[in-house]
Formats: structure tokens, sequence, C-alpha cells
């Protein structure tokens, strides 16, 4: 396997205008000419004031337009990115125009790019360092390719990208240079999340997952990480977890990254971040259907959320305990599979009917929200890839997200809206649990026809017990098909932002 494309953010004082690189990125609006653009425009002799003439380039938002300098400025090639209406702007089109730079970038087989697209937006609305955090974490989005099977013949590029954040007055660098710094950390730790969800199941099972998890703990300081292999987890009685990884040659793991800050006492608080990681989810006897199975592979994708999650929060430090718990198993079918009809005796002592074995993301959670209680959480939040239902009720552009807590889902809700990660509150209360009491066990692991993310959510929140939680169903936005969002087919790496952005909010209050 080879490396993914290195990406170097950096941030200089220079003018952009005579920035020597292979191509200059640009932010244009839709409805205003501004004295940057003017100025522009002026020294290409009037091209781009052409090109929207035409009705090429109107500078609508997901839109961009290359033009070749021909030595009128010092880039060879200059990138127009459109940023839609500057009233309307938010800082996702920032991220996005960013994303989208890098990709034509990357496209174009350049080396170097200088990215100017901060320019002019509002200064009172956004500060010089939320503006570059969000140029950074887009570059490295938008920059991001799987390509690791791919050799350099088949698709030549670059195995080195270097974005320089370029502004021509000085004053304004050190708060550039901060945001950056920020955006390394969340756009490293997302890239870093998306090549684990990128891979196929035969290279990543439980077992190396957790292999993963040692290595970034020891790579990293504040970090360290315990495993439970299946004999432990037998021993621990996680019915749930061992349910599920019974049919499978690759053996279940409990994988626990614990971070610790510096100057900890007995007031600072624990999180707990829980993740599925489900290596591969074939439904097991209660099998799904060939087409498409094997987007199964992304069913680990909230799992690597937390371990994403867990590298970028080692490296902010915030005031705050964390603790990444991340069951992981193979949902297979085979002689020794759980079967529809089991009654599983979950860690909690809490039993199940097993109705359908495809419904094996909440067996594994429940075990691991039962440790996070077990664990004195003051706070945990769950992410999976968990249920159809959800992706049914809000499509991909949003993860459902449910709580026992007000203040955790306006905690959550605004987290997403820094991120980028987008997050929709649905329900879950008493008439979901309802659907899902058992007449032969406490509880069982499928509702009925309707419903079902509200009910599988309802489900996990009866382990939680009396501890603030939060769900997030990732089902819908944890990978794209097409070459959406400026980025490439597959993982988005949904949910590391969104989790770091929340457990480091909690650090600055
Ligand atoms: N991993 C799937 C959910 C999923 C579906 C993720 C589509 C991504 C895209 C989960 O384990 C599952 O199979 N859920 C079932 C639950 C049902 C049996 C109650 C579902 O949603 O169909
Ligand atoms: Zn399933
Ligand atoms: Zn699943």
């Amino acid at each position: 396997m080879k490396q993914a494309t290195t990406i170097t953010v950096k941030t200089a004082a220079t003018d952009p205008f005579s920035v020597k690189t292979d191509l200059l990125a640009v932010g244009v609006f839709e409805d205003q000419i501004t004295s940057f653009g003017r100025a522009l425009d002026k020294k290409l002799k009037g091209s781009i004031e052409k090109i929207c003439k035409l009705g090429d380039f109107k500078g609508q938002r997901k839109q961009s337009v290359l033009l070749y300098t021909d030595g009128k400025i010092g880039a060879k090639r200059l990138l127009l990115v459109g940023l839609g209406e500057k009233e309307k702007s938010e800082i996702d089109v920032v991220r996005n125009a960013a994303a989208l730079s890098a990709k034509r970038a990357v496209d174009l087989k350049a080396a170097a790019v200088a990215v100017s697209i901060h320019q002019d937006l509002d200064k009172r609305k956004f500060n010089y360092e939320i503006l570059s955090r969000a140029i950074t974490e887009g570059i490295f989005f938008g920059g991001y390719r799987y390509d690791e099977f791919l050799n350099t013949a088949d698709y030549g590029r670059p195995a080195k990208l270097t974005a320089t954040i370029v502004d021509s007055n000085p004053a304004h660098i050190r708060l550039l240079e901060q945001g950056a710094r920020i955006g390394r950390i969340f756009g490293e730790a997302r890239s870093f999340a998306r090549t684990i969800m990128n891979r196929p199941a035969n290279l990543v099972s439980p077992n190396v997952l957790a292999d993963v998890a040692r290595t970034l703990a020891r790579q990293l300081p504040g970090l360290s990480c315990s495993v439970w292999d299946d004999k432990q987890i037998r021993a621990k009685k996680m019915g749930g977890i061992l349910a599920v990884g019974q049919g499978s040659n690759n053996k279940p793991r409990f994988i626990v990254l614990k971070y610790n800050p510096s100057k900890a006492t007995k007031s600072t608080p624990t999180i707990g971040l829980i993740g599925k990681a489900i290596t591969f989810d074939t439904g097991g006897i209660s099998i799904k259907p060939s087409e498409g199975m094997q987007d199964m592979k992304f069913d680990k994708s909230g799992g690597v959320a937390v371990l994403g999650a867990m590298r970028a929060i080692a490296r902010l430090k915030p005031k705050v305990r964390v603790l990444g718990i991340i069951p992981s198993a193979e949902n297979m079918p085979g002689g020794g599979s759980y079967r529809p009809g089991d009654i599983v005796t979950t860690y909690s002592g809490k039993t199940v009917e097993i109705q359908n074995t495809d419904a094996e993301g909440r067996m594994i959670l429940c075990d691991a929200i039962h440790y996070a209680v077990q664990e004195k959480c003051d706070f945990m939040v769950d992410i999976a890839t968990l249920t159809g239902a959800c992706v049914v009720a809000l499509g991909e552009g949003m993860a459902g997200l449910m709580s026992n807590n007000d203040l955790q889902v306006e905690q959550i809700k605004a987290a997403a809206q820094a991120s980028g990660d987008r997050v929709w509150h649905l329900p879950c209360g008493e008439e979901y649990l309802e659907l899902m009491k058992s007449k032969i066990a406490e509880l069982k692991n499928i509702g009925g026809k309707w419903g079902g993310a509200c009910t599988a959510a309802a489900f996990l929140g009866a382990f939680a017990g009396e501890c603030k939680w939060a769900h997030i169903d990732m089902a819908g936005v944890g990978m794209v098909d097409g070459e959406k969002q400026g980025g490439c087919p597959g993982s988005i790496g949904y949910g590391v932002s969104l989790l770091a952005e929340y457990v480091w909010n909690h650090a600055r209050k």
C-alpha cells in the first residue's frame, strides 16, 4: 500500500497577485464584485469580466472556472471559486470552496496551490482564525484521495500537495496561522479516519482496528489504549458483542482509548465517545440482499470516527477526560452465528430477544454504553451507521440526533454547525421504547415497521440509564458514491470533526 497524498497547509504574508505557484484559488461572490476582484481583473486585462459576461461563471456555490494567466500574475493558473451571495455566507461555504480548490489542484496534478478565498468575507461575521481553520480543513478534505491500491502509472497524482493561505497584510498572519494549526489537527484526523473507513473488510478486521488504536496511543502523548479479545469479552459477559461476533472467524474486540489531560482533578468531567465498528455487515443469518452489500465495509465508520476524534483530541489537549469506546465485530452467517429467536444476556444484565440478526449494531453498542455507565462518564455520545430507516427519514445530507438531554442536543447542534457535520434532531422517547419490548425477554432487537431510527435509538437509550446520553445515526452520511462535496467517492470521514468539536467545546467553557 502506498501512502496517501501528503497535504501540507502553510500561511504566508504574500501578495496573491505576485505569488509564484501552479494555481491560485480566489473566492468570488455571486452578487458583487469586490475591490480585490476588480484589481485582479485589471491585471488579467478583463478576462474575468469576459467570462462572467459569457455566462460561464456566475460566482455561485460549487462553481469554479480555470483561467490561464499567461504571466500576467505570478500564478500559472487562476481558479475562480464561487462563494454565492455575500450576505448568506456561512463557514461551510468557505470550507467547501477551499475543498473545491484543493480538489481541482489535485486533478490538475499541481504540487503547489495558493489559496486566497478569505479576502472579501465579512470579518465581523468570521475572524481570520475561523476562516483559516475552515480553509485548512477544506484543503485537507478536497485534496484527499483514496488511491492506496492504484499505482502511479494508472493515476499519476502528485505525492505531495502544498497549499499556502496567502494574505498581503502581515498583520493578519498570526490569526491565520492560529486557525491553520487547528485546521491541520481536524483535517489530518479526518483524512486518517477516511482511509481506515475506506479500507475493505479483508484488510480491516476487529483485530486490525485494535492495532490501529494501539498505534495511535503509542504515537500520541496523553492517550492510552486497552483491548479485550473474545476470551476477555466472554469473561466480562458482554453478551451482545459476543453474539454478533460469534459467526465470524475474525473474532470481536472491545477497544478503549483513554485521553487524560495533564492536570486532571477530581472534578474534571469524563466524556464517553462510543462508536459502532462492524467491520463488515452481511446481516448474518437474516442476510442482506447482495446488491450494494459491498458498502457494508463502511459499517465500521462510527467506531473509526471515534478513533479519528481521539487523534484530534489528543492534539487539541482539552481539559476533560475522554474515553473512546469502540466495540468491534464482523457480522457473518455461519455455523456459529447467532440466530433469530436467540435470547442474549447483555453486559448490563438486560435480556434481548433477537428477531433480526441484521439489527446487530445496537447489540454491540448496548454493551459499550453500559461500559460507559460503569466508568461513570458524565456525558456520552454514541455514533453509528445504525439504520436504513434514518436514511429514509433524512437522506444523505444529515445524520439523526437523538438524546435524553436537551442541553446535550444544543451542544451537539452547535458542534455540528461549527464542524460542517450536520445533524437533525429526532425523537426517541417512551412511545418508541414501548415498541422494543419483548414478550419473552426484557427487550427485542427490532421494533415495528415504522420509525426504525427512533426505535433503535430508544433501545440504546434504555442502556444509558440516568447518564446524559446522545446518539448519532450516521447511516446516510457515512459515504458518497459519486464525487459529491468536492471529495472523492467513499468515506467522507463524517463524525470526526463533530465529536472532536463537541469535546473541545466542553473544555472551553
Ligand atoms: N448497518 C446497517 C444499517 C445501514 C443501512 C447502514 C444502510 C448504512 C446504510 C444496520 O446494521 C442494519 O442492517 N439495520 C437494519 C435494521 C433492521 C433489521 C431493524 C436496517 O436498517 O435495515
Ligand atoms: Zn445490520
Ligand atoms: Zn450494521
